[in-house]
């Protein structure tokens, strides 16, 4: 059996899979995406409206965990590579919940790598050599740095702290054992925070731009010193293409912004943004909402991203600085209320209703 030159996505609802859906289909080259998703809470088709039309955008409501269906998509589709998306992202819904995280990030990966496997097996010549999957984690697999450590290389240990955390890295041992025993051709990713539009208002920067604006508490976890490195999510995306065209069979990349910075730092920055652009009818700063809230249980006191590798190997850097993409980004919210309106009130998930009845 051969591929075609199509590739599958999963998660591609999702905040960052949306982006690189949209991103691959405005090349008016790019070969056709298979979307599949299974539209949890943080799935949003209305990321995707100009794209569902498109003949080359293929979008496949389904579980990656389903191995019979996978094993119908793979079959009818042929994908040359699959981009695993797809995962419970949220840190702190994997402290009140850490089952959906066991369940997805390594019960549905480990589904779709047992068909993803047989389906490589199947495959002849050059569409075998040439197959990839590549499985996008997080830094947060590498655990927590003090301030003054270098931060993390591809070497570091695995040591995560947070049930998500821990999920992911779990996921990325199964995608290596893949590798090392059946020789799936794989190569993994380790971003930073993402931010940009359609971010979920659940994560730090939309949701300090969503409440600022409704005149509700900015809430910061303890001191607000936690330090992160942010990266705009269209370089993600970036990186994510060119560790597909380039990366090396079985090697992992760091992708970072080379922008550390403390969560309170973050939150000011954008009040100040929001400040200038939408002022308070009562001429009082944003910052004011600010609000000290307890810490995260275990919460991870820094995370840094040495990008050399993707740098050096690849020729990868990111585009955006954080001066650029912050702006766009606050711009992106204040120019679509309705986006956060529909999450907020969950019509987002309106048209499951109109689509599949009671049964979505
Ligand atoms: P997200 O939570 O916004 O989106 C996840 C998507 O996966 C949703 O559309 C959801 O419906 C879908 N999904 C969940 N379970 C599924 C299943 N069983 N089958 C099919 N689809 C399913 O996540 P995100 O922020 O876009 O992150 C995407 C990936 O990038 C994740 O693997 C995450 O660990 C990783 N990552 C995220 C960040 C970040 O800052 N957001 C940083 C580094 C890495
Ligand atoms: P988040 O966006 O949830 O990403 P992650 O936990 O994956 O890093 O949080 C980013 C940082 O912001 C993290 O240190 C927790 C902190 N934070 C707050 O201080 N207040 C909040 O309301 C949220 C959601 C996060």
């Amino acid at each position: 059996m051969k591929t075609s030159d199509s590739i599958l996505v999963t998660g591609g609802a999702g905040f960052i899979g949306s982006h690189f859906v949209l991103d691959w289909l405005a090349n008016p080259s790019a070969p056709p995406l298979v979307n599949v998703d299974k539209l949890t809470y943080a799935g949003n088709l209305d990321n995707l409206s100009s794209v569902l039309p498109d003949p080359r955008h293929v979008w496949v409501h389904a579980d990656m965990g389903d191995r019979a269906r996978m094993r119908e998509v793979l079959a009818q589709h042929r994908p040359c590579a699959i981009v695993n998306f797809a995962a419970e992202s949220h840190a702190d819904r994997s402290i009140h919940g850490p089952q959906a995280f066991i369940d997805t990030n390594i019960g549905a990966t480990f589904a779709l790598l047992e068909e993803a496997r047989a389906y490589h097996a199947a495959l002849q010549g050059d569409s075998q050599a040439g197959f990839r999957w590549l499985q996008v984690s997080t830094d947060e697999v590498y655990g927590t740095l003090q301030p003054g450590d270098t931060p993390f290389t591809e070497t570091h240990r695995f040591v995560p702290n947070s049930p998500y955390a821990a999920s992911k890295a779990a996921a990325d041992h199964l995608v290596r054992a893949w590798h090392h025993t059946y020789g799936l051709p794989v190569v993994t990713t380790h971003c930073s925070n993402n931010y940009g539009p359609y971010q979920f208002p659940e994560k730090l920067i939309p949701l300090v731009i969503a409440n600022a604006l409704d005149g509700k508490p900015l809430p910061i976890y303890g001191d607000g010193q936690q330090v992160r490195d942010w990266l705009y999510v269209a370089d993600h995306c970036d990186a994510i293409r060119t560790v597909l065209a380039k990366g090396q069979l079985g090697a992992h990349y760091n992708v970072g912004g080379w922008n550390e910075m403390a969560n309170l730092h973050i939150v000011q920055t954008v009040c100040e943004l929001l400040d200038r652009a939408q002022p308070r009818a009562d001429g009082q700063p944003y910052a004011s909402q600010i609000t000290h809230v307890a810490d995260r249980p275990g919460h991870d006191q820094r995370y840094a991203i040495d990008a050399t590798r993707m740098a050096t190997e690849l020729g990868w850097r990111p585009k955006e600085t954080f001066a650029t993409g912050i702006e766009k980004t606050v711009q992106w919210y204040l120019q679509h209320p309705q986006w956060v309106a529909r999450v907020r009130s969950g019509a987002y998930r309106d048209w499951m209703q109109t689509q599949y009845g009671s049964g979505a």
